[in-house]
């Protein structure tokens, strides 16, 4: 309680640093889902804005596009962490996605902020090149080449044009849908993009929220999260079978923001991010910060 009455320089030591500085953060379908969850994540929002921060968002909708697909009994398949995207999975990862997009966006308006949805392929402000088909293990197990299909990797980020809006004051809501080399639309890693448009916007912080409180050593022990760790040591939890799936690509995510000059990347459960304002500027974060090296 005390601490409330502190000055503001004391109470939140790194506001100097971030001020005027973007700041990513990127959440997943079942990290902040849910009205309440939603509310307190768009008031935090708010807060950062009005201490000066530029808050840009990018979204993720894993589980509710799997649900979708159940529901219309298509079966949905990962590899890597990364959906096989056929014409009729983009389809309704667009439209869930940008369902999504328009209840945060809602939130976000409720709480005083001015926010806009972009989709990622909008003027271009995500460009990617069709994926290769990959190396990986199936789901029987066997190692062979996949072709996900409409998958895209990230080429380029239109960071000047990200720029233009957060200097307009609103807030950009981002989903990752992004525009092919043909103008088509491709699906790509919610994380994977947060990190190109971090690296885009030079940001000092990349905070991605999850279902899980960080990385664990055991899946199925939140006390086991890892409080730092370097990505050799990531490396080694990959090839030991530890980070896999939706935890692969949000790693590699991180790997690319540190190499590409971003400052500092955390990942952070859903239900820690309460009072996230004060975990990013007391920098004092209960999730995992990964750190170059
Ligand atoms: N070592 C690990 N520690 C923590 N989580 C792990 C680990 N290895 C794999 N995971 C999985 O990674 C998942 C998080 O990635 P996932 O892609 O499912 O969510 P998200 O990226 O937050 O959401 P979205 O894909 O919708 O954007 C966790 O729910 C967990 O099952
Ligand atoms: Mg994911």
């Amino acid at each position: 309680m005390k601490m409330e009455y502190l000055p503001i320089k004391e109470r939140f030591p790194r506001l100097e640093e971030l001020r005027e500085n973007h700041i990513v953060i990127k959440f997943g379908g079942n990290a902040i889902s849910g009205q309440s969850d939603l509310k307190r994540f768009a008031k935090d929002v708010a807060m950062m804005r009005s201490l000066g921060l530029l808050p840009v968002l990018v979204h993720g909708g894993g589980p509710e596009i799997t649900r979708e697909m159940k529901l219309r009994g298509i079966e949905a398949r990962k590899v890597a962490g990364l959906r096989i995207t056929d014409t009729q999975t983009l389809e309704i990862a667009e439209y869930v996605l940008n369902r999504i997009n328009r209840e945060i966006v809602k939130a976000l308006k409720g709480a005083g902020v001015d926010a806009v949805g972009v989709p990622g392929y909008k003027s271009g402000m995500i460009r990617c090149k069709r994926k290769e088909p990959i190396l990986a293990y199936d789901e029987e197990g066997n190692l062979s080449t996949i072709d996900l299909g409409h998958v895209g990797d990230v080429v380029s980020v239109d960071g000047t044009q990200l720029g233009m809006i957060t200097a307009s004051g609103m807030i950009p809501v981002i989903y990752p849908i992004g525009q092919d080399e043909e103008g088509g639309h491709v699906n790509v890693n919610a994380d994977t993009a947060a990190a190109h448009i971090a690296a885009a916007l030079s940001c000092e912080e990349m905070i991605l929220i999850t279902d899980v409180p960080g990385i664990l050593t055991d899946i199925n022990d939140s006390a086991s999260l890892i409080k730092e760790i370097s990505m050799k040591q990531v490396d080694e939890l990959i090839d030991e079978g530890v980070v896999m799936g939706g935890m692969v690509p949000k790693v590699e995510a991180c790997r690319l923001a540190l190499e590409k000059g971003v400052r500092s990347t955390h990942m952070l459960g859903g239900k820690d991010s309460e009072h996230l304002l004060r975990q990013i500027l007391d920098g004092q974060h209960r999730g995992t910060r990964i750190v170059n090296g």
